[in-house]
């Protein structure tokens, strides 16, 4: 009688363990917003059938989270985020090489971090750097309207702006190394330190100061255009600006876990993620990047790149691991300890 309730018992636990063990799974790290990573979980899991496995981190967080499992990879995909930190992901050998076969539908500036790399990472969207204000705050306070990055170190503003921390942000990273190409190493620190009596809080995510800024927490929100759009798309009282001094940008990246477990279904989701309509979706969730695929849809409401006046942005040197390592100490050493 024994015997025939173990059997019964170790069958049951059989039935159950089965679909999991035959179900296709896949374990994303995300780092664009939280709605745009949910709309792609699911149209994925939609149209695969595989089971994701989703968890929404800045990029530099991101990093440093594939950097500690390195041993024991426990992420498949890094899809989104700014793409220096998967350059140096790639040069710190975290990631492995993919070629999709939806590279040939790619513009020119998706392909280069693919082509710089060995394959390692490649460019899903485009977007570039500047600020947000909150129309409402600025008008109650009479505050002067801000055109430049220079505006910025206005005493007006004191306590009023917010930009996420270099370290854990994407966003914040391509500010620091904008400042520094636009106005040199020294002139760029200055300026962040100038700055830092300005800023009421670093957060750790890159588009927190835009929402905090839409909420009337802080006049002033440092982060990428597309972010303060969908905020005014939101029908928040918000203004996108890009600085007239010229900008940075950032081609957002995705790439592949090295000791991936699921690495069929990592391939699968890079085919996914590189298709035009899937692109495309990324309007549902308000994301107002400018897609990598050439046929993608960009939605009007997407600010005009080819306006902008933007910088040569060095991505080679800039994501590298000793410059960003260096830049980034240096902002800890110099700028973050500085009395407010
Ligand atoms: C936002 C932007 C993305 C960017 C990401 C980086 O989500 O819309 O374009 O890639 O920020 O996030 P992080 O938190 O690392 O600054």
């Amino acid at each position: 009688m024994k015997i025939v309730k173990n059997l019964f018992l170790v069958s049951l636990l059989i039935l159950f363990a089965m679909p999991l063990y035959g179900a296709k799974r896949l374990t994303l790290y995300c780092s664009p917003q939280i709605e745009w990573c949910e709309l792609m979980v699911n149209e994925f899991e939609k149209r695969t059938g595989i089971r994701v496995k989703m968890t929404r981190k800045s990029s530099g967080e991101t990093l440093a989270q594939i950097k500690a499992e390195r041993t024991n990879p426990k992420g498949d995909v890094w899809w989104g985020g700014t793409g220096d930190p998967h350059l140096q992901a790639a040069e710190e050998g975290l990631t492995q090489a993919y070629t999709s076969p939806k590279m040939s539908e790619l513009h020119d500036w998706a392909k280069a971090p693919h082509s710089a790399t060995g394959g390692k990472t490649v460019g899903i969207y485009m977007g570039a750097l500047g600020y947000g204000y909150n129309t409402d705050i600025f008008a109650k306070r009479g505050l002067p309207e801000p055109k430049c990055w220079h505006d910025l170190l206005h005493s007006a503003y004191r306590d009023e702006i917010q930009v996420a921390n270099p370290n854990t942000s994407g966003t914040s990273y391509t500010t620091l190394a904008t400042l520094v190409q636009l106005l040199g190493e020294e002139g760029g620190f200055s300026f962040l330190k100038n700055m830092h009596k300005n800023i009421n809080q670093y957060t750790k995510s890159g588009s927190a100061p835009i929402k905090s800024a839409a909420r009337g927490e802080n006049a002033i929100g440092i982060v990428f255009i597309h972010d303060a759009v969908t905020q005014t798309v939101k029908g928040m009282p918000i203004k996108a600006v890009a600085p007239c001094e010229g900008t940075g940008y950032e081609i957002g990246s995705m790439s592949i876990i090295k000791g991936a477990r699921n690495l069929d279904s990592a391939k699968k989701w890079v085919d996914f993620a590189l298709t035009a309509d899937v692109q495309s979706l990324a309007v549902k969730a308000r994301a107002y990047q400018v897609p990598s695929n050439k046929g993608a849809t960009v939605p009007p409401e997407a600010p005009d790149v080819s306006s902008i006046k933007l910088i040569d942005y060095d991505h080679g040197k800039y994501g590298s691991k000793a410059e960003r390592t260096r830049l980034l100490a240096k902002w800890d050493r110099e700028v973050k300890v500085l009395p407010r």
